[in-house]
């Protein structure tokens, strides 16, 4: 048995008031569209087909999923209709029909809906208790089973008091699908053709449509404007933080510390307020992070302490401590001990274990080796108004405050710059020198 899903995208969402189309906007980092691949991926359905229009099409590749345009968009079924015809009939396959702008759903409304199908039940879907001011369309049961859906927008006063709803999650068998959405008719408020008019066709024949209700109606939100995009946010926000904490992290205030789905974080650690985790970002066991701070794509070790700074694309070892206020980013790469102190930026450089730069410098497109210290106010001087130079230091260097390096450069191991020494030539290992240029000093003087 193969199930397949098809995932109907193709809307604008013009209540987002957007110059972007819905299913893109970021929720937690993330496309909307994203976490229903997602979810369906994690209920084993890896056959997704997205109805798209040009520039969800354009973009489709991104979610390693195929795409196909609806040219017009004429309704749900519609939809269904477009993407049947892009697939390759399957015997005896299911098909999961959802749409792009759920993000809450998670894998197990999938599977429940796939699981109910059986012989004499071609369709199954999930219903949802709405307020009465809701929009979604109406459940209108016949003892267990749906005898149909009525929209909002065709339904009399007495439908809209039904609080059961259409969550817009459905699972066909294929055979039956085909056949049921060839023959819709637009002739509602709408004129749309609707996908939730197949439950009538199959009830005319004597078929079964199974509903399933869920306990959380806040799983099925769908997202229309911005509102709920913020609403969702919060929600999804909540369940991060609820998950990491489950897994032993310590999060001091989930309302303000952001997560992202892909993160991983170590038990032991404590996450700060303010404090926000992106992209791929890893952290460690028994880390701090925050407060104020902000991690993208940042890799850290176990026992790292980062305090109000921003980590981006970069990497640090076991026991580094940054902050308060470094900016580390663009492939920063830091050994084990290493320590960032205020006012600090690193951009494209490795540090090696133990070295420091404690206070108010640049070190850009540098290397510098393990026990260094960067005195305060250095500078690599690394872009020439051209183009980037590297500037390589050895180990236990010692580099005096105020110092420019103008790279390239090289400063040998064991060397020593005066404070406010302007480097211009290489530095052999041991040498002390000082001034602007940078000479060697005769030992005694310094
Ligand atoms: C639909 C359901 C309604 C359900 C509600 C839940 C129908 C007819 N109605 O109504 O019963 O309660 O969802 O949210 O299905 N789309 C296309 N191509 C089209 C039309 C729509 O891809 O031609 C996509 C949209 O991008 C959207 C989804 O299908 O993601 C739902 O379409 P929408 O027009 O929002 O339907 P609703 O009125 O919300
Ligand atoms: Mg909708």
């Amino acid at each position: 048995m193969t199930v397949r899903a098809i995932v109907l995208a193709a809307g604008k969402g013009t209540r987002m008031k957007s110059d972007v189309t819905k299913v893109l906007h970021e929720l937690c980092g993330r496309p909307l569209l994203w976490y229903v691949i997602q979810a369906l991926r994690a209920a084993g359905i890896d056959d997704v087909l997205v109805v798209t229009n040009p520039e969800l099409q354009n973009r489709i590749d991104e979610f390693g999923v195929r795409g196909v345009l609806q040219g017009e968009q004429l309704g749900t079924g519609h939809a269904v209709q477009v993407a049947l015809a892009a697939m390759t009939p399957s015997e005896r396959g299911r098909i999961v029909v959802a749409y792009g702008d759920m993000p809450l759903a998670g894998p197990a409304i999938y599977r429940s809906i796939v699981d109910a199908l059986d012989g004499d039940v071609p369709m199954t879907l999930i219903t949802a208790r709405m307020p009465a001011s809701s929009n979604f369309g109406r459940i209108v049961r016949r003892g267990e089973n749906v005898e149909r859906i009525v929209e909002a927008r065709d339904a009399t006063p007495e439908d809209l008091r039904i609080e059961e709803t259409n969550a817009g999650i459905y699972a066909f068998h294929e055979d039956r699908l085909r056949e049921a959405v060839s023959g819709l008719r637009n002739d509602n408020a709408q004129k749309e053709y609707y996908l939730t008019d197949t439950v009538e066709k199959f009830v005319r024949g004597g078929e079964r449509v199974r509903p399933i209700l869920v306990e959380d109606a806040a799983d099925v939100a769908g997202i229309n404007d911005r509102v709920e995009l913020a609403l969702a946010r919060r929600e999804m926000n909540a369940r991060l933080c609820a998950a990491a904490m489950r897994d032993g992290v310590t999060i001091v205030d989930p309302d303000t510390t952001y997560l992202e789905p892909e993160v991983e974080i170590g038990r032991d650690t404590v996450i700060y307020p303010n404090t926000s985790l992106a992209r791929l970002s890893c952290v460690g066991t028994h880390c701090v992070v925050g407060p104020n701070s902000r991690l993208s794509n940042a890799r850290l070790g176990d026992r790292v302490t980062v305090r109000e700074s921003v980590i981006v694309d970069s990497t640090l070892g076991d026991g580094v401590q940054v902050g308060p206020f470094a900016h580390l980013r663009a492939n920063a790469r830091l050994a084990g001990g290493v320590r960032i102190g205020n006012f600090v930026e690193v951009k494209n450089s490795e540090l090696g274990d133990g070295a420091k730069a404690n206070h108010l410098a640049y070190v850009g497109d540098a290397s510098v080796g393990s026990g260094s210290n960067i005195g305060a106010g250095t500078i690599t001087c690394n872009f020439d108004g051209e183009r980037k130079n590297r500037t390589t230091i050895g180990k236990n260097v010692s580099i005096g405050s105020n110092t420019s390096l103008v790279a390239p450069v090289d400063v040998g191991d064991g060397a020593l710059t005066g404070a406010g020494s302007v480097v211009i030539r290489d530095v052999p290992a041991g040498e002390r020198v000082a001034g602007n240029p940078a000479r060697p000093l005769p030992k005694k003087e310094v």
